[in-house]
């Protein structure tokens, strides 16, 4: 059975160019950046080569550019980071005031845990905003609900379960304008449209490199210069005394090489995306019609700043009454198959989810459970998704 991979928003495989990058760093290459004999000294060359070319890619100074295990602990430095330097007093004393957080409902798990730990354990008040049906923010809701206390906005750049891009160019007109910090999890559109930090106008920014083809449990934080944050993991004086730990060099190496890959091959692997998407959503209207509703707008052509949709995403469901089976059966006879894509629920503690951002559109519990995201990478073909239709379109029948 031919397995395929339509789950590139999960985890992408590693290209094996970056394989061959990290091979060295994880043979004879070994040092230690920290020391200072040769061994340890390349190793600090790839790491500040690595730096200076992650900052390049996304319009950063190397020096707002902190490598971390990943997307996960880089939205927990962020967010805990400036939480945690808003407690208590400042340096002269003053007792600090500021305690209002806001968010979006559609966060990824990194971030909601966070901030909900952060609310329960320390009293941040924290307050969700609402999306429209594509997932984006109102503007004029944040207008509204931000206030003199609040000290942090935090909105995801991209949605990993719809692919919608949220405007955070204008999030940062209102947050910088009153001095508030702004964090954005760009981890789903890292290599999918460009991103220039300056551009966006965020203060930190949260990446990884799994999602473009390099190796799990490496990513960075893009911290604006001059910006007060608390170091979360404490250790060794590590990123400039911001985050402790021996670096991770061969998977430093990895991103590095990722990134230069992308610096490439980026306008071209978008075209292959929405190839492979404008594909799957023509076969999805021609042979399965009117049971499937195609949630995702179509996408965009080009490496646009202004782009509304990650090209590399669609997100769709079924209408109950029209098909034969339930939509779990699918699910799971479609893995039986060989063929891997996303539901929009998750099991927790053995029960079936509908998913928080689903729900959060306004899908009732029946809809959000029988929705898949099918997402492309840059090995698929568009074989891979004539075979996908095809196999659905037995399951379905
Ligand atoms: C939007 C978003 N943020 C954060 C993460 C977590 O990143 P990591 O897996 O590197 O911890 C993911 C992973 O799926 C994600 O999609």
């Amino acid at each position: 059975m031919k397995k395929i991979y339509l789950d590139n928003a999960a985890t992408t495989p590693l290209d094996s160019r970056v394989l061959e990058a990290m091979l060295p760093w994880l043979g004879e290459n070994f040092g230690n950046a920290s020391s200072v004999h040769s061994y340890g000294r390349d190793a600090k060359v790839l790491l500040e080569d690595a730096r200076d070319t992650l900052a390049a890619f996304v319009g950063a100074l190397p020096s707002e550019i902190y490598f971390t295990s990943g997307g996960t602990e880089s939205n927990n430095f962020a967010l805990k980071g400036i939480s945690f330097n808003r407690l208590g007093f400042t340096p002269d004393g003053e007792e600090l005031r500021k305690y209002h957080i806001i968010s979006s409902a559609i966060e990824h798990s990194a971030v909601i845990d966070s901030l909900e730990y952060l609310k329960n354990r320390f009293g941040f008040e924290l307050i969700y905003l609402q999306t429209d049906k594509s997932g984006r923010i109102n503007l004029n809701e944040l207008e509204e609900k931000i206030n003199d206390d609040t000290f942090l906005v935090t909105v995801m750049h991209s949605n990993n379960e719809l692919g919608v891009i949220n405007d955070i160019r204008s999030i940062s007109k209102i947050t910088g304008g009153r001095k508030v910090h702004l964090h954005t999890d760009t981890v789903q559109s890292l290599g999918k449209v460009r991103l220039n930090m300056k551009e966006l106008g965020c203060d930190t920014a949260t990446f990884s490199a799994h999602k473009i083809y390099a190796p799990k449990g490496i990513g960075a934080l893009y911290i604006k210069k001059g910006t007060n944050i608390d170091k979360y993991i404490h250790g060794g004086k590590q990123e400039r005394d911001r985050r402790g730990g021996t670096e991770n060099i061969a998977a430093i190496a990895g991103f590095k090489k990722a990134i230069e890959i992308l610096k490439q091959e980026m306008q071209s692997d978008i075209e292959k995306y929405n190839k492979m998407r404008s594909k799957l959503t023509s076969l999805l209207n021609e042979t399965l019609g009117d049971s499937v509703i195609i949630n995702s707008p179509p996408g965009n052509e080009t490496v646009n700043p202004d782009d509304t949709y990650l090209p590399n995403m669609l997100n769709i469901s079924f209408r109950p009454e029209k098909i034969k089976r339930d939509p779990e059966t699918i699910l799971i006879k479609l893995d039986l198959s060989g063929i891997a894509v996303s539901s929009g629920s998750a099991c927790t503690s053995g029960m079936i989810q509908p998913s928080h951002v689903l729900k959060a559109i306004g899908y009732d519990d029946k809809s959000a459970k029988s929705s898949l995201r099918i997402s492309f990478g840059r090995f698929n073909t568009e074989s891979d998704v004539e075979e996908f239709v095809r196999v659905l379109k037995e399951l379905i029948n």
